[in-house]
């Protein structure tokens, strides 16, 4: 039997409308509403469409969105300096640096100086050394957005093998460290496993998130295993010689043998804006709680 679709178009949508529940609570009692600054530096295609996603939904919600778009020559210095600014800012709650940033500008100093509490990426050495000692931290919006897909599946996932193929700061890791905390018996999978067929085909929950399209099929997935494809790979269909988005998992293989699968696109891609605006909710009620 085919598996279950886990709809994160729905989901997210679900997620935004309760987020924008919580926002109208507040500024119905007459606070401010919650701020979100995302910086921009060059003009990358895929970025822009990001940002430009990124804040369209912002204020959907009714949060407050502050765009900085910076020259694609800027110099690193200039870039800490607004960071320091949005730091010090009080209608700030979130700081968001889109990256890839130009080479000028080294991305672990423009990281490191934003102010942990307002780091929503959760890519701040502070918020991952949080998230691995299992302290209160933001959350990597990709890891938290695929969280909530599993949990719309299955809430308790105490016991159960989970597979993460992928070691990257902003998925693999964090994920894994999720789903430690969740009480899963967490292995980490990458380009140098071995047996990564057998190693996968032990997973109740399978985590794709390597970057090459449809690199995993149904011989790589246990039966009725969860499985959620975080990849988006851009391809030509060699049929129709369209370009046109796919995941790391061959879906329509996979989807015969697992139990409950994401699409792509519709599966995380969704979450991760919507887990972005959590996690700025999230900072917002601490500030002003
Ligand atoms: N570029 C692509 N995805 C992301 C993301 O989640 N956060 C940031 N800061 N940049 C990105």
């Amino acid at each position: 039997m085919a598996a279950a679709l886990i709809d994160g178009k729905a989901i997210a949508a679900s997620l935004r409308q309760s987020l924008a529940a919580r926002v109208a609570g507040w500024t119905a009692k007459g606070h401010r509403a919650p701020g979100l600054a995302v910086v921009l530096v060059g003009e990358d295609p895929a970025s822009q469409v990001y940002v430009a996603s990124k804040a369209r939904q912002t204020v959907e919600i009714g949060m407050v969105s502050v765009e900085h778009k910076l020259p694609v020559e800027t110099s690193e210095a200039a870039l800490l300096a607004l960071i320091a600014q949005l730091n010090a800012d009080p209608a700030i709650d979130g700081i968001l640096v889109q990256l890839p940033l130009p080479p000028q500008i080294n991305p672990d100093r423009v990281i490191e100086a934003i102010d942990p509490a307002k780091d929503v990426d959760g890519f701040h050495p502070v918020n991952v050394g949080r998230l691995s000692i299992g302290s209160r931290a933001f959350i990597p919006c990709t890891p938290r957005g695929s969280l909530h897909l599993i949990h719309s599946v299955r809430k308790d996932l105490s016991g159960l093998n989970a597979v993460v193929v992928g070691r990257s700061n902003i998925v693999g890791k964090p994920m894994a460290a999720l789903l430690l905390a969740q009480s899963c018996t967490v292995t980490i999978a990458h380009s140098r496993t071995r047996d990564l067929d057998s190693v996968c085909r032990s997973a109740d929950i399978l985590v794709a998130a390597v970057g090459r399209p449809k690199m995993l099929d149904a011989r790589y997935v246990k039966p009725g295993a969860i499985v959620i494809d975080v990849g988006i790979n851009r391809i030509t269909d060699p049929e129709t010689g369209k370009s046109r988005l796919v995941g790391d998992m061959d879906f329509a293989s996979a989807r015969e043998v697992a139990g409950a699968i994401t699409p792509v696109p519709g599966g995380v891609g969704p979450m991760t804006i919507a887990c972005l605006l959590e996690n700025t909710l999230d900072s917002y009620e601490v500030r002003i709680g």
